[in-house]
C-alpha cells in the first residue's frame, strides 16, 4: 500500500507546489511510482510545474463527479516512467469526505501519493491532510512563516497526525544571517516545534526547468536538496550539508 504525503503550510507562496513537484520527481527517479494530486482548486499549478498543461482535458472535479474515468484524469509526466499528476478541480473545492475514499482507492497502485495543499487552513488543507500518513510543513526562514508553521503543527496534533516534518524552502544563508530575527537556524526550527527533513536553497533556475516539463537535468543545489528529502522519506540516513 502506498504512503500518502500531504505538503502544507500556513502561509501562502512558501513553495508547497514547487516542493511537491520536485519531491515527486526525486522519488520517481529512485524507481518509485508516484502520483501528485493538486488540491488547490481554482489556482492549480502542478500541471504547469510538471509540463502536462498542454495535454490537460479533465481535472479532479470531473473524476469525482463521474464526468470522466479515473484513468482519464491521471496524466503521465513526460520523460518519467513512474510519475503521474491529477490536476486540481477548476471550480469546486473538494471536501475530505469525498477526497479521502478516492485517495484510499488509489493507494494500492502507487508507492507515494503526494497531496499539494492550498494555502490557509480551510477545506482544501483538510482534504490534503486527512488521508495523509505523513505531513510535510513548508516554511520560509522568517519569523512570520515559522509562527504559521507552529500553528499548523498544533492543528495537525488535534488530528493526531504523528508523522509531521519541516521543510525550510527558499533558504538563503546570507539573507538569513542579515535578518538576525530568528537567531540561528536551530532557534528557527525550534520555533516551529517540528523536526527538519529538508533545507531547500533559493534557486529560480530550478523552477525554470520545472516549467519546461520533462526530465530535469538536476545538478542544482535545490534539486539535490529535494533528492535528500526523498531519501530521508525512504528512511535513509542523509546528513544535512553544513550551513
Ligand atoms: N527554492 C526556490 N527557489 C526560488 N524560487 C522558489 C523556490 N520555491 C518556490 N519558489 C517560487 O516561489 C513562488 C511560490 O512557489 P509555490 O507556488 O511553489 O508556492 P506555494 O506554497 O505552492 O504557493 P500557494 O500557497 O499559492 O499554493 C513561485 O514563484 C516559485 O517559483
Ligand atoms: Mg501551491
Amino acid at each position: 500500500m502506498g504512503k500518502v504525503i500531504a505538503v502544507v503550510s500556513g502561509k501562502g507562496g512558501v513553495g508547497k507546489s514547487t516542493v511537491s513537484a520536485g519531491l515527486g520527481r526525486a522519488l520517481s527517479e529512485n524507481g518509485k511510482r508516484v502520483l501528485l494530486i493538486d488540491c488547490d482548486a481554482g489556482l492549480r499549478c502542478l500541471d504547469k510545474l510538471t509540463g502536462i498543461g498542454e495535454t490537460l482535458v479533465y481535472d479532479l472535479g470531473d473524476a469525482l463527479k463521474g464526468s470522466c474515468t479515473v484513468n482519464e484524469v491521471i496524466y503521465p509526466v513526460e520523460d518519467y516512467e513512474n510519475l503521474f499528476v491529477i490536476p486540481a478541480s477548476q471550480s469546486e473545492v473538494i471536501s475530505e469526505t469525498i477526497l479521502t475514499p478516492f485517495v484510499n482507492s488509489l493507494k494500492e497502485y502507487y508507492d507515494y501519493i503526494i497531496m499539494d495543499s492550498p494555502a490557509g487552513l480551510g477545506t482544501g488543507f483538510l482534504s490534503a491532510v486527512i488521508p495523509a500518513d505523513t505531513v510535510l510543513v513548508v516554511t520560509n526562514s522568517d519569523p512570520i512563516c515559522a509562527a504559521s508553521a507552529n500553528t499548523v503543527r498544533l492543528i495537525l496534533e488535534k488530528f493526531d497526525k504523528k508523522d509531521k516534518r519541516l521543510i525550510i524552502n527558499r533558504f538563503n544563508g546570507t539573507y538569513f544571517k542579515k535578518l538576525k530575527a530568528m537567531g540561528d537556524l536551530d532557534s528557527m526550527i525550534d520555533a516551529t516545534g517540528l523536526r527538519l527533513i529538508g533545507l531547500i536553497p533559493e534557486d529560480p533556475s530550478l523552477i525554470a526547468e520545472f516549467l519546461k516539463g520533462g526530465r530535469v537535468k538536476g545538478k542544482s543545489e535545490t534539486m539535490m536538496a529535494l533528492r535528500r528529502v526523498a531519501s530521508r522519506i525512504e528512511g535513509a540516513y542523509t546528513p544535512f550539508p553544513f550551513v
